[in-house]
């Protein structure tokens, strides 16, 4: 079972668990329903859910893979049923992997709008002149055949990593890019918080106004956390299943969660002094990375070239999360079926292509299909984050909580003999047993009693 193709270095596996918790949840989701849900008590709620619920799902996630070095489906059968009866858990790992090829269906469109994006700064750098933001993205949204060939493009593009195999594909790059992309932040942070909202957007952000939350609130911020740590997608099982034997796992977790996190407050702060300054409504929903970059750029009168810049960025990040993403469906076929990888890209990607003519036609051919307010595609993001991955999120807690022999998982929690490394693992076993069901079955609850009281 060993044999399977490990990373060779910690740093690959840190970069590539950092590249797919890093993308378009930072950058694009983050910023748009912090927004949507009131800013300051929504965030809170949203690190609360990252220490007690993100935090030791991703260990959980982690060790699954790196004990059975399986993928999803298997690692669930290994550990749950310990090679007698099946059970009805490991549905639980398959449920993860047609989770991530929904995900992949519209996450894909929306890399196509940034590499758009990037096309047309390109061309206002190099070839036409200044480029119009504004016209860019309302050319976008009208045009459903552009969304669908550019999500084509993005598709290929993956499928075409993918198939060449996880150690070529995805270590290399990710790591040159992500130290260029941070600076870059930091520095658009620096000239978006000169602009006059920003007193508006620190207190949007900060200040805890519970008033301003709704019942769905909180299992929006929980399923926020799960995405943006792509979890209940079976993908840290498989970055898991790479992890040399030697590495230690809540160390690694601690590690990721922290920096994707310190993403995306960084993100808000980008995002939040343009929204104030610019008379953007702050629940504008999945467009307002759009809307905002564009006129942080001609207000502050910075060149194109970084617009090109940071949607390069942007767009290197969410290939990066794609590549991911389709990994983890690709390594069930080739583990589990026997399907060699490059076939097993190409028909993640043709899937993924069916799926995505629906939420690539959602803004303008479909737009009068909505529900409750929410076009084609913010109803796939809404359903599938906020309802199908807690749901997963339970199962994948209880799975290792109750049905793994833990004893075989003390070693990976404790690393030296200090109290609070022994404390660790029994914290841990807690907190999949007890808290992390508990928190999100409250918290579905009082979304489906919002549900019902605006029903009746
Ligand atoms: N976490 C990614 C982001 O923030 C998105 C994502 C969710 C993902 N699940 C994944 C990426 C699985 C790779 C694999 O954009």
């Amino acid at each position: 079972m060993n044999t399977r193709a490990g990373f060779t270095t910690r740093w690959g596996f840190y970069l590539a668990a950092v590249g797919s918790a890093l993308g378009l949840g930072n950058l694009w989701r983050f910023p748009y329903v912090v927004g949507e849900n009131g800013g300051g008590a929504f965030l809170l709620m949203y690190v609360v859910a990252t220490v007690l619920i993100g935090l030791p799902l991703l260990c959980a996630e982690l060790i699954l893979g790196k004990t059975t070095r399986q993928s999803a489906v298997g690692a669930l059968e290994v550990l749950t049923a310990q090679g007698r009866s099946k059970s009805s858990l490991v549905w639980f790992g398959k449920f993860s992997i047609v989770a991530s090829v929904l995900l992949l269906s519209y996450y894909t469109v929306v890399c196509g709008w940034v590499l758009h994006f990037c096309m047309q700064y390109f061309v206002g750098v190099f070839i036409d002149g200044p480029v119009q933001g504004a016209d860019i993205y309302l050319n976008l949204m009208t045009s459903g055949w552009l969304q669908l060939g550019l999500t084509s493009v993005h598709l290929i593009l993956c499928a075409a990593v993918v198939a060449k195999g996880v150690e070529r594909g995805l270590e290399r790059w990710v790591g040159i890019i992500m130290p260029i992309f941070v600076i870059f932040l930091l520095y658009l942070i620096f000239e978006s918080t000169q602009l006059s909202g920003t007193t508006e957007a620190i207190r949007f952000l900060f200040y805890p106004d519970f008033s301003k939350i709704d019942f769905g609130s909180a299992i929006k911020a929980i399923g926020h956390v799960l995405f943006t740590l792509s979890l209940g997608f079976g993908a840290m099982i498989v970055f898991g299943s790479y992890m040399k034997s030697t590495m230690n796992v809540p160390e690694a977790a601690i590690r990721v969660v922290a920096l994707d996190t310190v993403i995306s407050l960084c993100v808000g702060m980008l995002i939040f002094p343009i929204v104030f300054s610019g008379g953007i409504r702050p629940d504008t929903g999945p467009t307002i990375l759009f809307e905002t970059i564009p006129m942080l750029l001609s207000k502050v009168g910075l060149n194109d070239l970084f617009g090109l810049v940071f949607f390069l960025c942007a767009y290197l990040a969410g290939l990066g999360a794609s590549i991911g993403l389709m990994e983890a469906s690709v390594s069930v076929l080739v583990d589990r079926k026997k399907v060699a990888r490059s076939k097993s890209g190409i028909i993640i990607g043709l899937i993924a292509f069916s799926l995505c003519v629906v939420p690539a036609f959602s803004s303008n051919l479909l737009r009068s299909v909505q529900f409750s307010g929410m076009n084609l595609l913010h109803t796939f993001d809404n359903v599938l984050i906020n309802w199908i991955l807690p749901v997963i999120a339970i199962g994948i807690s209880l799975a290792v909580g109750y049905r793994v022999k833990l004893k075989n998982l003390r070693s990976d929690f404790i690393w030296d003999e200090r109290q609070t490394t022994m404390r660790l693992f029994g914290n841990w076993v807690f907190a999949l047993r007890w808290i992390v069901p508990t928190l999100i079955t409250i918290a579905l609850s009082i979304e489906m009693f919002g549900i019902l009281s605006r029903l009746l």
